[in-house]
């Protein structure tokens, strides 16, 4: 049997599908790679989905021979893709080209018995590989080759950004980094699709769909998996009943509201998630918040899931930063690097607290971008002028409507560098207007504040809500502290050029490298954390700087 082996080079989702760059001719159009010309993001979504239904996920010894593995497998179809990965052990991901194949390889899959314990015979698509023997799995070979579904420590991408020759180099690299990879997305997608299988047994015609950083364009290889199960598309939901003759209906139980509805389906799914669902621990339902969750850890993919219902307005503001995401290659860029500066420096946390979110910070650069003298981005209310008769969405009284073809949108001709974008994004938040001025990407200007929340960013779909209520003044201060410490720092020479050492692996922080550096006091060979909070911001960059001079000298 044939079958495609993983193509060792996939490219990346995100990465190389612009085109957009600063010698393009003024009001250049958006340009995408062939691959995903034309597709909107929910042709993309729907793709993925479709691929992830016809796929597996398997538990295989460590060292398993790859070749013997797939033709084992290929005995139930043709198989398209298949990548290996470590979580907890080894993983792999194999994708048939044919759903039919899933049918024979239930049917040849054995329930396991358990002395002593007994288990659920829920025929999931989550399966382990047995070999009873005498096949030679490792077949004198070592493991297989497992793609990585986690970044680097902060440490080493410092190492590593500190051997780039630019800082528009360094950002891009960061970016190449950090970004989701093409297997880590179609993982996502296929951990949405087994949930499905667990919600099926309530509604056969459900979808789960990964919506935020999952499929925005600015997920974090490790990032959270946001999840949204629709009922909306079950089949008799729009059906109109004749005005006249017989018709039936279905009979249903009431709820007194859309939110208790939510609930009480997000209580029984999330019951059927911990008591059933292989591989789903630690689940919590968190269903008093204002969007109610279900919280629980997947242990095979290592993914740390949010299942929510009824979210469509979620699903609309992740199309809407897609779309900006993919307009300019520099988009992209600027979020990564101020996200990762922003946990480098703990202005943002993976616990929810009254710190600023990755989402925020994300509508952040995407307003300064907007506000540039020639600006990179369009304002929402431009994208909604654009939009084309299919594209007209009201969710629960709000206009949701903007442009999905990339194609229509014409571009100003900005060709400010990454570097230059960094600088001035740190100076325009360095001496924003927040005690009384709103965020509003929607206008693409700042707008009188109408509420008195220290930050105030309006929902770009439901104007009525602050994205960043949640953000203390403390925190809005520290952030503001950050933003000018660092426009400082990039203003200085001696931090925006390389620091050469004489070996390999003897380059100093510089650029935006030393901006992450997460305690200035390591580069300064102090090690108190005490002390160096007492100091004030000056005599901290008085500190680096001067190390930053000794290394070279030394070098
Ligand atoms: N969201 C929103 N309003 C908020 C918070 C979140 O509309 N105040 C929506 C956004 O679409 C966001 C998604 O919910 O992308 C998921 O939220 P969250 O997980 O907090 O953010 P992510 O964008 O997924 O970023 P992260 O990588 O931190 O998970
Ligand atoms: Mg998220």
């Amino acid at each position: 049997k044939c079958f495609k082996k993983v193509d060792s080079c996939f490219q990346r989702k995100f990465g190389t599908n612009t085109t957009a760059t600063k010698t393009d001719a003024p009001n250049k159009k958006y340009k995408i790679d062939s691959k995903d010309r034309n597709k909107s993001f929910y042709t993309v979504q729907e793709e993925k989905i479709e691929q992830a239904e016809r796929s597996v996920l398997i538990s295989c010894p460590a060292k398993t021979n790859e070749k013997k593995f797939l033709n084992y497998l290929s005995r139930h179809g043709d198989i398209n893709k298949c990548f290996f990965y470590e979580s907890y052990g080894t993983y792999a991901v194999v994708e048939f080209s044919n759903k039919e194949s899933l049918t024979s390889l239930h049917e040849g899959t054995a329930i396991p018995s358990i002395n002593h314990e007994a288990t659920v015979p829920f025929k999931s698509r989550l399966l382990s590989l047995r070999n009873a023997g005498p096949v030679d799995m490792s077949n004198g070979q070592s493991a297989p080759q497992c793609q990585p579904q986690t970044t680097i420590h902060i440490n080493d991408l410092i190492q590593r950004l500190s051997k780039e020759d630019s800082i528009d180099q360094q950002i891009s690299s960061l970016t190449e980094t950090y970004q989701l990879t093409e297997e880590n997305v179609c993982l996502r997608f296929l951990v949405c699709s087994l949930l499905k299988d667990i919600a099926a047994a309530y509604f056969p015609e459900c979808t789960i769909r990964p919506f935020g950083s999952s499929v925005n364009g600015f997920g974090k290889l490790g990032c959270d998996l946001d999840m949204f199960l629709d009922l909306d598309g079950i089949s008799g939901r729009n059906l109109k009943r004749p005005k006249a003759g017989l018709s039936l209906e279905y009979q249903t139980k009431r709820s007194a509201s859309e939110r208790a509805g939510t609930q009480s389906i997000l209580s029984v799914i999330g019951e059927c998630v911990d008591q059933f669902g292989p591989g789903c621990v630690g689940v919590q339902k968190i269903l008093q918040a204002r969007c109610p969750l279900v919280r629980f850890a997947h242990q095979p993919s290592g993914f740390q899931c949010d299942l929510t219902a009824n979210n469509r307005v979620a699903m609309k503001s992740s199309e809407l930063l897609y779309l900006y995401g993919g307009l300019d290659r520099r988009v992209r860029c600027l979020v990564f690097s101020v996200r990762c500066w922003a946990r480098a420096h703990s202005i943002t946390s993976s616990i929810s607290g009254a710190w600023i979110s990755n989402f925020s910070l994300t509508v952040m650069v995407l307003f300064f971008l907007q506000r540039r003298t020639i600006p990179i981005l369009p304002t929402l209310d431009h994208l909604k002028e654009l939009a084309g008769p299919l594209d007209k969405s009201v969710i629960e009284g709000n206009d949701c409507t903007f442009v999905s073809d990339f194609t229509k949108i014409r571009l100003q001709d900005n060709t400010e560098t990454l570097e230059q974008l960094l600088q001035e994004f740190f100076e325009f938040y360095g001496t924003f207007a927040f005690n009384c001025m709103s965020i509003n990407i929607r206008k693409g200007r700042e707008q009188n504040k109408p509420e008195v929340s220290p930050l105030h960013i309006q929902n770009p779909f439901e104007p009525a809500l602050n994205v960043s209520k949640n953000v203390n003044g403390t925190q809005l201060e520290r952030f503001v502290a950050l933003c000018r410490e660092s426009a400082w720092m990039l203003q200085q020479r001696e931090f925006n050029v390389p620091h050469r050492g004489s070996g390999t692996g003897n380059n100093a922080p510089w650029g935006l490298a030393a901006l992450l550096m997460p305690s200035v006091s390591q580069v300064a060979g102090v090690k108190s954390r005490k002390k160096r909070k007492r100091e004030p911001a000056s005599e901290r960059i008085k500190g680096l700087l001067e190390s930053l001079k000794n290394r070279e000298v030394k070098s």
